[in-house]
């Protein structure tokens, strides 16, 4: 692992969590990497090491550029203000970073330049001529996932140009049939276009890949995905990386390429570095006043560094980390990675996080409704066991796991003891029952809570220290303080019993302070002691040392919390499902009337303002079913140029056979607000005409009208 010269030193450690991408909110998927990050990196500074913990935004490309179009402000607008979205979330769930950046700034810009021109010099950068889709009427050339059409393989519609996801094929986009553009939904033209690779496929870098890879720099699991990538000993798997993307494009131009930019993969993880500059000038900065010791890049990241890097990671984003990126490194003559960590994905009550299952919470939804973040750090804690399964939060057991064990086991110590020493002993401890504490230290072996820690095994440290919380449980129990106290004559035996459970208590907060570091310092102003270092563990405290009165450390977690959480991710239906039900009534009601008195109903004029709110597109009907138990309805999926097509419930049944709406084109509107209806969620609404004569009548733009143009 470490390959610094003295064991006794404090070792040097550089820690990352991956940089979020700017155009979304942090969630609580997010979440499970940056309380993971954070938590072994708190264990590193307990232990005295000199861990520095950096991260930024991932602020280029294509999606940021279109999002910053969308809103009608610069891509510079949008990232600063999600960057002050991401840092108050992380703020909020304790992830104390030493640096929060962002890839675009100018140390990350010349760090990306560096390696691009060292790389180039090497010769393994390449200029090739590439054909590749372009939207002509939004003028730019369309990355993979904005390309959509018909699966090559099973003739799928709607399907992204690189993958189906209904037969799992992976494609080419050139390979799409009736490919669509999903920006503009025009028909995108194959031009060509210069493109500038990494030669990944050169010799040097597949020696290089297969020798690091095999050297300890990766969980197992992710070894083996790498011996899959790389393919045996001899066979030459790996392709050039493109590196470039072509005009219009938030990012960074290449140095000597007009018109060219870099991948957002490309200068993402020299963002590790353009944040780690940051917090090195910082503190150089600093260094003048006394404050900080000031911190040397080069240090870190000079080949034969004898510090460590390690990078927190999701399992989809390995790739990325485990090929290009030491890749890049080592042939641009920085250090490489000492290790890299995958975690798996979480999920909610077993599937995957759903906004109509109200479990896609975002890190803000919890904070507004649950307040406090060190039961959700508590939670993952005991789940994170430092492989890259995936993680489930049921919240039936996160609620009981925060109660019975946080509280019941935990802090029920300190409240059931605490009263007595401030109102039987003026606030001081008394001496120490040697024997427990001695049990107590017998019970379980505190360099195993250490292993595991280090080994990001969090789950396994918790339930080592829950078990110490049993034993101290177990000893007032026994001891029963309550009894004593109603006892003048047993009062030395109160005082000792209590005095005794709070330093058991102060050992557990020790233990503990990695993954609740709010609740310790709590604790540690209660206790009136000095931040708990890991060294401090089973230094007792001595006899007329006197503590603060105890205040309430932490409460139960309501349920109903929970509950109000998962229904305000589904509350913005919530309104919609009343309206929805009325305008039912209502419907009903006219049903007969509604057509002949229907103009008489609206206002003689609407302005133009008024009229384009409503937001009307082309729909081609990819699939359309009958729904059971739904006199009225068919069940319509329509595709409008966006990433995942709708759901929309249509009373159209008595008009239509099903079958023969697969295929057409019509006009929906767009920006109706999901409602939950009994049969599920409709996101939308298709048009049709009635009149009083019979007949229902969904309307048909003219040919060649595409999926998502809009109406007006
Ligand atoms: O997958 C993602 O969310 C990327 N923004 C992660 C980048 S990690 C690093 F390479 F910058
Ligand atoms: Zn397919």
């Amino acid at each position: 692992m470490s390959t610094r010269k003295n064991p006794a030193e404090p070792r040097k450690i550089l820690v990352t969590s991956a940089l979020p991408y700017a155009n979304g909110s942090i969630h609580l998927g997010h979440l499970v990497e940056y309380i993971q990050t954070d938590i072994w990196v708190r264990f590193q500074k307990m232990q005295g090491n000199e861990c520095h913990y950096v991260c930024a935004d991932d602020t280029h490309g294509t999606p940021i550029m279109l999002r910053a179009e969308k809103e009608g402000i610069t891509p510079e607008q949008l990232i600063n203000r999600v960057w002050q979205e991401h840092s108050d979330d992380f703020k909020a769930f304790h992830v104390a970073f030493d640096h929060y950046g962002s890839t675009n700034s100018d140390e990350t810009r010349e760090f990306a330049e560096q390696i691009y021109l060292k790389l180039k010099a090497t010769g393994l950068i390449e200029k090739r001529s590439i054909e590749q889709y372009y939207d002509p009427v939004k003028q730019m050339f369309l990355p993979d996932r904005f390309i959509k059409g018909e699966c090559p393989k099973c003739g799928a519609k709607d399907q992204y140009g690189d993958n189906c996801e209904v037969c799992g094929a992976a494609y080419t986009p050139a390979e799409v049939k009736n490919p669509y553009s999903a920006v503009s939904g025009a028909k995108p033209e194959l031009r060509n276009s210069e493109h500038y690779f990494f030669k990944l496929s050169a010799g040097t870098c597949q020696q290089f890949l297969r020798e690091w890879t095999r050297s300890g720099t990766l969980q197992p699991e992710a070894a083996n995905k790498m011996q899959e990538w790389l393919g045996a000993e001899g066979e030459n798997k790996l392709t050039d990386w493109d590196i470039s993307r072509d005009a219009p494009y938030f990012g960074f131009e290449i140095p000597d390429a007009p018109g060219k930019y870099f991948y957002v993969w490309l200068d993402a993880p020299v963002g590790y570095m353009g944040s780690f500059r940051q917090l090195c000038d910082g503190r150089i900065q600093d260094s003048g006043s006394g404050i900080q010791e000031s911190l040397n890049f080069d240090e870190y990241w000079k080949q034969g560094s004898d510090a460590e890097l390690y990078h927190f990671i999701g399992k989809d984003i390995l790739y990325f980390h485990a090929l290009f990126w030491p890749a890049m490194l080592q042939h641009a003559g920085f250090r490489t990675p000492t290790k890299l960590f995958a975690h798996g994905f979480l999920t909610v009550n077993g599937e995957k996080m759903s906004k109509s299952r109200g479990t896609f919470i975002t890190a803000k939804s919890y904070v507004d409704h649950i307040k406090n973040t060190e039961y959700l750090r508590y939670y993952y804690a005991a789940k994170l066991n430092g492989t890259m399964e995936d993680l489930d939060l049921n919240l039936e057991d996160f609620i009981a796991k925060v109660n019975s064990d946080l509280i019941g086991k935990y802090i029920n110590i300190a409240s059931r003891c605490a009263g007595f020493i401030s109102k039987r002993f003026d606030g001081k401890l008394g001496n120490i029952d040697s024997a427990a504490t001695t049990e107590f230290q017998s019970a379980f072996n505190s360099g195993e809570i250490a292993h595991c820690y280090e080994q990001r095994d969090f789950s396994r440290a918790l339930r080592e220290i829950m078990h110490l919380a049993d034993v101290a449980n177990q000893y007032i129990a026994e001891k029963k303080p309550w009894e004593l106290a109603k006892h003048a004559d047993k009062d030395a035996e109160l005082h000792e019993t209590c005095s005794t459970a709070l330093t058991l208590f102060r050992d557990l907060t020790l233990y503990l302070k990695p993954i609740l570091p709010m609740l310790a310092a709590q604790v540690e102003a209660f206790l009136n002691i000095s931040p708990l270092a890991w060294n401090d563990i089973w230094k007792a405290l001595p006899a007329g040392h006197t503590i603060n009165t105890y205040q309430h450390l932490m409460t139960r977690l309501d349920p109903k919390l929970i509950e109000a959480m998962v229904a305000a991710n589904q509350e913005s239906l919530q309104p919609q499902v009343q309206s929805e039900q009325r305008h039912a009534a209502h419907q009903q009601h006219t049903a007969n009337k509604e057509a002949a008195r229907a103009e008489k109903e609206f206002e003689p004029f609407i302005d133009i303002a008024e009229f384009s709110k409503i937001d009307l597109r082309v729909a081609r009907i990819v699939n359309a079913e009958h729904v059971e138990g739904a006199e009225k309805l068919l069940k319509l999926t329509l595709d409008i140029g966006e990433e995942k097509p709708r759901t929309v419930f249509a009373g159209i049944k008595s008009a239509y056979d099903p079958e023969k709406l697969k295929g057409r084109m019509t006009v929906m509107v767009a920006n109706l607000a999901p409602r939950k209806m009994k049969f599920g969620m409709s996101e939308g609404m298709v048009l049709a005409a009635s009149g009083e004569a019979p007949g229902l009548f969904i309307l048909s733009p003219d040919d060649g009208a595409q999926p998502g143009m809009r109406v007006k």
